[in-house]
């Protein structure tokens, strides 16, 4: 069995990819140090796959803490989702977002290369391409000047992950560009848990679906799009999940030449602010109050994935529909806040 080491395992990627990775038979180690998680969504994945799951609390830029782990367990391969994500939080701290950020990876890298290397999933994001010039997105669009010193620390790792596989020919390298990741586990036992206000749209939706949040305010309606609001590629955090799979798979065989591949894990298909509202609405036929209010600072207008390499390359394709994705994420949030 292959063991992998997921970092940030406690978060809402890192959960539900350590259930498909243990659905797909690896071994699952995490390492989190709960700055932005509680042990919720570790209980779940371990009541989801019957199996307990090797737990370090730990920071991953402490270079001995990591090591420890290296010395308790064999390593095959870590996937590393450990990283502050707040847009708004980095302009205020940089240096902060810089030092985790950063620095959490290198050390990652690191220990990985005293430890004979392995496979390694970097998780970056569809803000390495702002506005791009013509959609959808492929890899080989060029990566936009990032507009705020978290998606600075995206464009960064990648570089970071594709030097270090350059140089350490025991360390192989993928980096997923995710576009917009919602839902939750159909068991309703793992899904996102936003600390304080949510900033991402669908926790703010579901919050406000269960009157937790007074009303959603939906950011401009004077985009250039059918319906005014803008477009961004939603993709099912299982079908998410499952991609990580495929890249492990990726590394450990059919990769000819070792280079450090990069892929877009969305589903291809725009949908817009509204549209994505009005299909909560009626797939869980509760109401979503909600406002037009001006648009959000460093919001681009649209964006979507052209995911043909992932599907061919990785042979992965995103398959649950968006329907079933927003029923999930309300039974997540029905089930967090007791309600039948
Ligand atoms: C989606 C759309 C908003 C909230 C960001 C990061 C990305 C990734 C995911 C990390 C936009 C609109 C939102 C609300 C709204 N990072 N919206 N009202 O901005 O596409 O991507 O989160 O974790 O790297 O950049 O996602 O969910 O915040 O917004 O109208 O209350 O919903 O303006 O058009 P975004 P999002």
């Amino acid at each position: 069995m292959k063991n992998i080491l997921i970092t940030g395992g406690a978060g809402f990627i890192g959960s539900h990819t350590a259930v498909e990775l243990i659905e797909a038979g690896y071994g699952v180690i995490v390492a989190d140090n709960l700055s932005n998680a509680d042990t919720t969504c570790l209980e779940g994945v371990e009541k989801i796959t019957g199996q307990k799951v090797p737990f370090y609390q730990i920071d991953c830029c402490k270079k001995e803490d990591l090591r420890k782990i290296f010395t308790e367990n064999r390593i095959d391969g870590a996937i590393h989702f450990a990283a502050f994500k707040a847009v708004g939080e980095s302009v205020e701290k940089p240096l902060m977002y810089y030092h985790n950020n950063l620095l959490s990876f290198i050390t990652l890298l690191e220990v990985m290369v005293e430890n004979n290397g392995g496979a390694v999933v970097f998780s970056s994001s569809a803000t390495v391409y702002g506005q791009p010039d013509s959609l959808p997105v492929t890899e080989d669009t060029p990566r936009k000047p990032a507009e705020s010193p978290y998606g600075n620390t995206k464009q960064i790792c990648e570089d970071i992950l594709m030097d270090a596989v350059k140089a350490h020919p025991c360390l192989k390298g993928v980096i997923l560009r995710y576009f917009n990741p919602i839902g939750a586990h159909p068991s309703a036992l793992i899904g996102e848990l936003p600390r304080g206000v949510p900033n991402n749209l669908v926790p703010f939706i579901t919050q406000t679906a269960a009157r937790l949040r007074e009303e959603l305010r939906i950011f401009g309606n004077d985009y250039s799009t059918s319906d005014g609001t803008a477009l961004r590629d939603y993709i099912d955090i299982v079908d998410l999940a499952a991609a990580h799979v495929s890249a492990l798979e990726r590394m450990t065989g059919h990769n000819p030449d070792g280079s450090c591949e990069v892929f877009n894990i969305g589903t291809g298909k725009p949908i817009s602010v509204m549209e994505l509202v009005e299909k909560f609405t009626e797939v869980n036929r509760v109401p979503v109050r909600y406002k037009i209010t001006g648009r959000r600072e460093g919001d681009v207008e649209a964006v979507w994935a052209d995911t043909s390499r992932a599907n061919k390359v990785l042979r992965w394709k995103a398959s649950r529909s968006v329907e079933q994705t927003l029923a999930n994420a309300w039974a997540w949030e029905k089930k967090l806040r007791g309600i039948n």
